[in-house]
C-alpha cells in the first residue's frame, strides 16, 4: 500500500508539463488468477528505451497492489516502491520486465480497477484505474497490444480483442490493437449472452453479444438493435468500419458512470443498456440508444485515436458526444435533439461554466482527473464542434474528419493536431477560434438593432465574465445564424452564419420594405447567453411564425422565463397572452406532439434561479416554488374544459412500441395528465394507473398522482411489483424525493436512506435518493438548511466507499453563491465540514475546495 496521507497537501498536473514515457512498450501479457479477496496478476511487458527520451527515469504507476516479486529478463530485481507507484533500474536496451502483485477485488468499492459486482468480476480502467490493476506507465500515449489469460473458475471470462483459446478454468485473448491501458477490460461470471451480428461495408461479418445476469435476457432486444444501427451509421455517415470480429457489451449493476468504451469489450451500467417496455420509459430508451451509439463511436473517435494526455479529454468526449448526437437527430428528430440539449447545456453546463468550478473545454490544470469529465468538457466540447462544423460547413468538416483519420490513425493525439486537420483541409486560420478550447466562462452577447430607409443593422457586442485564474477575456469566434422575418411573419431573409470576431461588431441587410423582426442565433449556433432589449408580443410573433424550430421553441421558453420571473420579483399574475399562446398551441394537433411537449414543460426552477441570478437578483427558491406552481394551476384551469378531450385525443392506443413518434405522443400525454390531475382528484391517473402496460405510461400516472398528493396506493402498489427490480426501484426513491413538497423533501430523503433497500455500494441508488435531493430546487434549497446537511452527511459517508461519486455529487453546491446569505452561510458550514473530514479522498478534497476557494 503506497496511498498518499490523508489530507496532504495534494498534487497538481499541469498541461504545460507534459513529457513523453521513455520507454516504447512492444507488448503487454497478463494473467489472472481470478479470487475475490486475493486475485494475482501476473505481468509481462516488454519495454525498450527510446533513443531520444529526454527522460529515461523508469517509473511505473501502481496504487493499492501488494508486490509480490518483479524480474527484469528472468533475473529478480528490487523495485523502489514511491509514492504512486515504484522505480527500478533498468537495462539500457530492450527488456522484459515481470512483476506479480495482488489485489482484493471484492474491497473494492470505489469501482476503480478490477472490482466484483453482483458477484461477477469486472473493470473500470477510465482514465487512471489501470494501475490498480498492476504496476504499469498508465498513461494514454502509451500504447500496445495485449494478450490476456484469464485463470479461474466463472462460467464466462471475456477481455479486449479476440478469444485464442479457452479450456476447464482458462480462457485467453488477444488484441490485436495497439492500445492505452485505460481501454483494458476484464469481466468475468455467471453471464448469458444475448447475441446477434453484423456485416461490415466491406463484407466482413461481426459476432455481437450483450452479456448479462440471468434473468436479463430479455432486456437485451433493442440494446441490440442500437448497436447494429450505430455501426451501420458511421459507415454511412463517417465511413467508418468496425475493426475486430466480435463486439462484446456487458452489463454491471455497479458502476460509477454510464458506459465505457473499452475495446471490443465496452462495460454498460445496466441502467444504460438494459430496456424492456415494461421497466423502461421513453426517456431511457432514448438514452440507451444514444449510449450505446456513443460507446461505439469512440472505437474510431478515442480508441483508434486517442488522447496525448488527460487534458486533452474533449478531444475524444468533445467529439463523441457530438457524434452521437447527429446520430440521434438522424434516428429521432433533430429539432427535438437540438432542444433537449439546449435544456441541459443550460440547466448543467451554464452553472459549472459561471460558478466556481468553471474551467475550459480544455482544463490546463487538475489533480484528480476524474473530477473533469464534466458538462463542459462533454457538452461544450460538443458545442464547440458544431460551431467548427457551422464555420467551415458540412463538405470541408467531413473532408477535415477524413483527414484527421487518415492522419492520425493509431496515435494519441492533441487540440492542436484536431484543429491542425481543419486548418489544412480548408485554409483557414483557427488561431482565434482556438479561444474556445482555452477560455472558460460563457460568453454573453448583446444585441441591438438599427432601421433606416430600408436598412436593418445588427449590433452584436460579446464579453465574457471572469473565471477562476482567468479574470481577462478576448472576443472569440461566434457562428451567429441568424434570419428575418417581416412583420406578416413570412422569413425574408433566410439562415445567415454572421462570424463574430470582435469585440463589437455590426452587420447590416439591405433592401428591406419595412422593419423585420430578428430571429438570432438560430438552431442555438453557439453557448452563448444573448442579452436583447424585446418585447413578449415579439416573442409570441416568434412562437407563432418562426420557421428554425429551436428558436419557436426558444421564444416560447423565453415567455415562460419572463412570465415565472415577473410572478417571482413582482408578484405578477401569470401572463394571460403566454397562456393563450400555450392554449392555442396544445390544440394545434398540426404542429409535433414532441414539439408541443416541449413547448408545455414549464422551464426548471433551478433554470428561473439561474436566470434570476444573471440579471443580478438573489433567487429565493421558495417564490420560485411558488409561482411554479401557480403558474402550472392556472394554465390547468384555463385548460380546464379541453383537457379531457385532449387527453383522449393523445393516448397512443395499440402495443407499446419505444420508438420518437411514440415517444413524442406519450411525452404530450403525460403532460396533459399531470395538468388534469391537478383538477380531477386523480381519477383519470388513477385509471391509468391501473391500465398501464408500460412504464412510461404507468410512470407518468404515479408522478402525476404523488404530484398532487394522491398517490399513496399506487406509491405501496408500485413498491410491491417492482421491488426485485433494481432499475425500477431506482425509479421509484427517486420520485418519492422528487414529488415532496419544499418543506418535506429533506425529511423524505432522510427516510429513504433508512430504507432496507438503500445502499451505499450501488451507484445508482445513491444517486437515485442523493440526486433527486438535489434535484428538488426549493426541496433542497429550502431554508431550514436540512437539504443541505442530508447531502453532506452522506457525501462523507459515501466518500471513503467511493470517491468518484462522492466528488461528483459534490458539485450540487457549485450553485452556492447565487443564493442569499443566510443559505450561503449554511452551504460554506456543510462544505466546511466536508473538507474537514479526516482520510477526505483526494477527489473530494479537490471538489470542495475549489468551490469554496473561488
Ligand atoms: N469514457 C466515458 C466513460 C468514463 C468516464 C469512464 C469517466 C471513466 C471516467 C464514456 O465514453 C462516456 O463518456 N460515458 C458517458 C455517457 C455518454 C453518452 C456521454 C457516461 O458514462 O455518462
Ligand atoms: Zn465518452
Amino acid at each position: 500500500m503506497n496511498d498518499a496521507a490523508p489530507n496532504a497537501a495534494p498534487q497538481t498536473f499541469y498541461l504545460k508539463d507534459y513529457k513523453p514515457f521513455g520507454y516504447e512498450v512492444e507488448s503487454v501479457k497478463l494473467t489472472f488468477q481470478l479470487s475475490p479477496n486475493a486475485t494475482k496478476v501476473h505481468s509481462a511487458i516488454r519495454f525498450t528505451p527510446k533513443a531520444d527520451a529526454e527522460d529515461n527515469r523508469f517509473f511505473l504507476h501502481g496504487e493499492q497492489l501488494s508486490l509480490i516479486s518483479a524480474k527484469i529478463d528472468g533475473t529478480p530485481v528490487t523495485a523502489r516502491l514511491v509514492d504512486g507507484g515504484l522505480e527500478c533500474d533498468v537495462p539500457g536496451r530492450s527488456f522484459l520486465w515481470e512483476a506479480e502483485v495482488e489485489i482484493d477485488p471484492a474491497a473494492n468499492t470505489a469501482l476503480e480497477g478490477l472490482y466484483m459486482s453482483n458477484g461477477m468480476y469486472c473493470t473500470q480502467c477510465e482514465a487512471e484505474g489501470f494501475r490498480k490493476i498492476t504496476y504499469y506507465p498508465d498513461r494514454p500515449d502509451v500504447m500496445s497490444t495485449f494478450t490476456v489469460r484469464i485463470e479461474g473458475d466463472e462460467p464466462v471470462m471475456l477481455s479486449n480483442g479476440n478469444p485464442t483459446g479457452a479450456g476447464e478454468g482458462w480462457a485467453e485473448w488477444h488484441d490485436p490493437w495497439p492500445k492505452p491501458a485505460y481501454l483494458f477490460a476484464l469481466v468475468a461470471g455467471d453471464l448469458v449472452n444475448h447475441p446477434g451480428s453484423f456485416t461490415t461495408k466491406s463484407g466482413k461479418d461481426v459476432e455481437l453479444n450483450i452479456w448479462v445476469r440471468p434473468g436479463d435476457e430479455g432486456k437485451c432486444a433493442f440494446g441490440m438493435e442500437a448497436l447494429k444501427k450505430s455501426m451501420k451509421w458511421d459507415e454511412d455517415v463517417y465511413g467508418l468500419e468496425y475493426d475486430l470480429d466480435l463486439f462484446n457489451i456487458v452489463a454491471v449493476d455497479d458502476f460509477n458512470m454510464g458506459a465505457m468504451e473499452n475495446k471490443g469489450l465496452n462495460i454498460f451500467n445496466s441502467s444504460c443498456v438494459l430496456a424492456s417496455p415494461e421497466t423502461s420509459t421513453d426517456a431511457n430508451f432514448e438514452r440507451i440508444e444514444a449510449i450505446i451509439a456513443h460507446e461505439y463511436f469512440h472505437n474510431w473517435t478515442g480508441n483508434r485515436i486517442t488522447c496525448r494526455d488527460w487534458f486533452q479529454l474533449c478531444l475524444k468526449e468533445g467529439l463523441t458526444v457530438f457524434r452521437d448526437a447527429q446520430f440521434t437527430a438522424d434516428m429521432r428528430s433533430e429539432p427535438v435533439k437540438r432542444i433537449e440539449d439546449v435544456i441541459a447545456l443550460r440547466a448543467r453546463q451554464f452553472p459549472e461554466d459561471g460558478g466556481p468550478l468553471a474551467h475550459p473545454p480544455r482544463p490546463e490544470e487538475f489533480q484528480e482527473i476524474n473530477n473533469f469529465y464534466t458538462a463542459t468538457v462533454y457538452e461544450k466540447g460538443a458545442e464547440v464542434i458544431g460551431m467548427l462544423k457551422r464555420l467551415v460547413g458540412d463538405d470541408n468538416y467531413y473532408k477535415a474528419l477524413n483527414l484527421y483519420f487518415e492522419r492520425h490513425d493509431g496515435q494519441a493525439c492533441t487540440i492542436e493536431d484536431w484543429l491542425k486537420v481543419f486548418e489544412d483541409a480548408t485554409g483557414r486560420d483557427l488561431s482565434q477560434f482556438k479561444l474556445w478550447y482555452s477560455q472558460a466562462g460563457t460568453p454573453r452577447v448583446k444585441v441591438s438593432e438599427d432601421y433606416a430607409d430600408g436598412t436593418y443593422t445588427l449590433t452584436f457586442e460579446q464579453s465574457t465574465p471572469p473565471t477562476p485564474g482567468q479574470p481577462e477575456k478576448a472576443p472569440r469566434v461566434i457562428p451567429m445564424a441568424v434570419g428575418l422575418l417581416s412583420p406578416n411573419g413570412d422569413e425574408i431573409r433566410a439562415t445567415e452564419v454572421l462570424e463574430l470576431t470582435e469585440a463589437k461588431q455590426s452587420f447590416t441587410f439591405d433592401g428591406l420594405a419595412s422593419k423585420p423582426v430578428p430571429s438570432i442565433l438560430r438552431e442555438f449556433s453557439a453557448p452563448v447567453i444573448l442579452e436583447r432589449e424585446t418585447t413578449n408580443a415579439e416573442r409570441a410573433f416568434l412562437l407563432a411564425h418562426d420557421t428554425d424550430p429551436f428558436n419557436c421553441w426558444e421564444a416560447g421558453n423565453a415567455l415562460a422565463k419572463e412570465t415565472r420571473v415577473a410572478m417571482v420579483l413582482d408578484g405578477a399574475a401569470p401572463d394571460a397572452a403566454y397562456l393563450d399562446a400555450l392554449e392555442k398551441l396544445v390544440r394545434d394537433d398540426e404542429q409535433d406532439p414532441a414539439f408541443r411537449a416541449l413547448v408545455l414543460s414549464p422551464p426548471s426552477q433551478s433554470d428561473i434561479a439561474q436566470t434570476l441570478h444573471e440579471r443580478g437578483h438573489t433567487p429565493d427558491p421558495q417564490k420560485i416554488y411558488d409561482a411554479a406552481e401557480t403558474f402550472t394551476q392556472t394554465l390547468a384551469q384555463q385548460l380546464e374544459t379541453s383537457l379531457p378531450r385532449l387527453y383522449a385525443a393523445t393516448t397512443v392506443e395499440g402495443p407499446y412500441v419505444p420508438d420518437a413518434d411514440g415517444a413524442g405522443k406519450r411525452a404530450l400525454n403525460s403532460r396533459i395528465l399531470s395538468l388534469l390531475t391537478r383538477l380531477d382528484g386523480g381519477e383519470q391517473a388513477a385509471r391509468q394507473y391501473a391500465s398501464a402496460d408500460n412504464m412510461t405510461q404507468q410512470y407518468a400516472a404515479l408522478a402525476a398522482l404523488m404530484k398532487a398528493e394522491k398517490g399513496e396506493a399506487q406509491s405501496k402498489a408500485f413498491f410491491e411489483q417492482w421491488q426485485d427490480d433494481r432499475l425500477v426501484m431506482d425509479k421509484w426513491f427517486a420520485l418519492q424525493i422528487a414529488c415532496a413538497a419544499p418543506e418535506t423533501t429533506a425529511a423524505t430523503a432522510k427516510e429513504l436512506t433508512q430504507h432496507p433497500l438503500f445502499s451505499m455500494k450501488n451507484p445508482n441508488r445513491f444517486r437515485a435518493v442523493m440526486g433527486a435531493l438535489a434535484g428538488n430546487h426549493a426541496g433542497f434549497h429550502h431554508a431550514s438548511g436540512a437539504g443541505y446537511q442530508l447531502l453532506a452527511e452522506n457525501l462523507i459517508a459515501l466518500d471513503s466507499v467511493n470517491p468518484q461519486t462522492t466528488a461528483r455529487m459534490c458539485a450540487a453546491f457549485q450553485t452556492w453563491k447565487r443564493y442569499d446569505s443566510k443559505r450561503q452561510a449554511q452551504i460554506q458550514a456543510e462544505l466546511e465540514r466536508i473538507l474537514a473530514t479526516s482520510g477526505l479522498s483526494r477527489d473530494t478534497h479537490e471538489m470542495v475546495s475549489r468551490m469554496l476557494s473561488a
